[in-house]
């Protein structure tokens, strides 16, 4: 039997002087394998043309569709309506900049973190074009792949209290990266190095280890092994021991 499903969505613009931050209240018949993307699509364009929220890839890959979906983070073009009950609350995931309503700037957060942790390989030689590539052992590439299959969404940000309390903490997406370099033959970056990036309270160090991130990764990346490991180094190094 189709529902009516009741929204409740976060709206304000920052940009607009006159804009309060508050709930607007959307009614919506559900129809079968309807996601939240479809969902905001038809209140978009049925019910109010200025409701902002992003939506890039439609399949979980382009990272853009982040948001708290009842309470959780998550991606909207991969939650299915009929999982949820039938009252939805949406709101834009915290930390981020708010753009307007539903759409956060996680590129601005995700680049000032590339740039600060250098999530670049780092050679110790100039590259030769014409040299043909290395080969890798294909467990060494997979194990680099799986780490790099981070989309960006900003939901383990979101669900971190670190990242809450502190504004510089890296999250389990710059502690991801990190371990994605550590883990590339390439990257001719010291221990003492990395540690530099990541070895106090706003890298691995202030991490609670409470796993909210791991929850929520919508690409299922086991990032408290990760962190786990990172932190046993980052302390042996700091110890003076590697
Ligand atoms: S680690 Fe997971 S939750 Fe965090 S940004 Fe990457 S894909 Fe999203
Ligand atoms: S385990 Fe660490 S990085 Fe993950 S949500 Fe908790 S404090 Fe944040
Ligand atoms: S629209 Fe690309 S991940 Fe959802």
């Amino acid at each position: 039997m189709s529902r009516t499903l009741t929204f409740s969505i976060f709206r304000h613009n920052p940009g607009d002087p006159g804009s309060r931050p508050g709930l607007d209240v959307f009614t919506l018949e559900e129809a079968p394998g309807m996601t939240l993307f479809i969902a905001l699509n038809l209140l978009r364009d049925e019910q109010d043309p200025s409701l902002a929220f992003d939506f890039v890839c439609r399949a979980g890959v382009c990272g853009s569709c982040g948001m708290i979906i009842n309470g959780r983070p998550g991606l909207a073009c991969r939650t299915l309506t009929e999982a949820l009950p039938p009252r939805i609350t949406l709101l834009p995931l915290p930390t981020f900049e708010l753009i307007a309503d539903l759409s956060v700037n996680t590129g601005k957060w995700m680049r000032a973190l590339s740039e600060r942790l250098q999530t670049w390989v780092h050679l110790d030689e100039e590259t030769d074009p014409d040299r043909l590539e290395e080969p890798m052992e294909p467990e060494r590439a997979e194990a680099i792949y799986e780490l790099d299959r981070c989309i960006e969404c900003g939901c383990c940000v979101a669900a971190c209290g670190t990242a809450r309390m502190r504004e510089d903490f890296v999250g389990a997406v710059g502690l991801n990266k990190i371990a994605r370099f550590r883990a590339d033959p390439r990257d001719k970056r010291s221990e003492a190095q990395y540690f530099e990036l990541i070895g106090d309270d706003e890298g691995v160090f202030g991490c609670m280890s409470l796993l909210g991130c791991q929850d929520v990764c919508p690409k299922s990346l086991s990032l408290q092994t990760q962190i786990a490991f990172l932190r046993r180094k980052m302390v042996q190094i700091g110890a003076g021991f590697a």
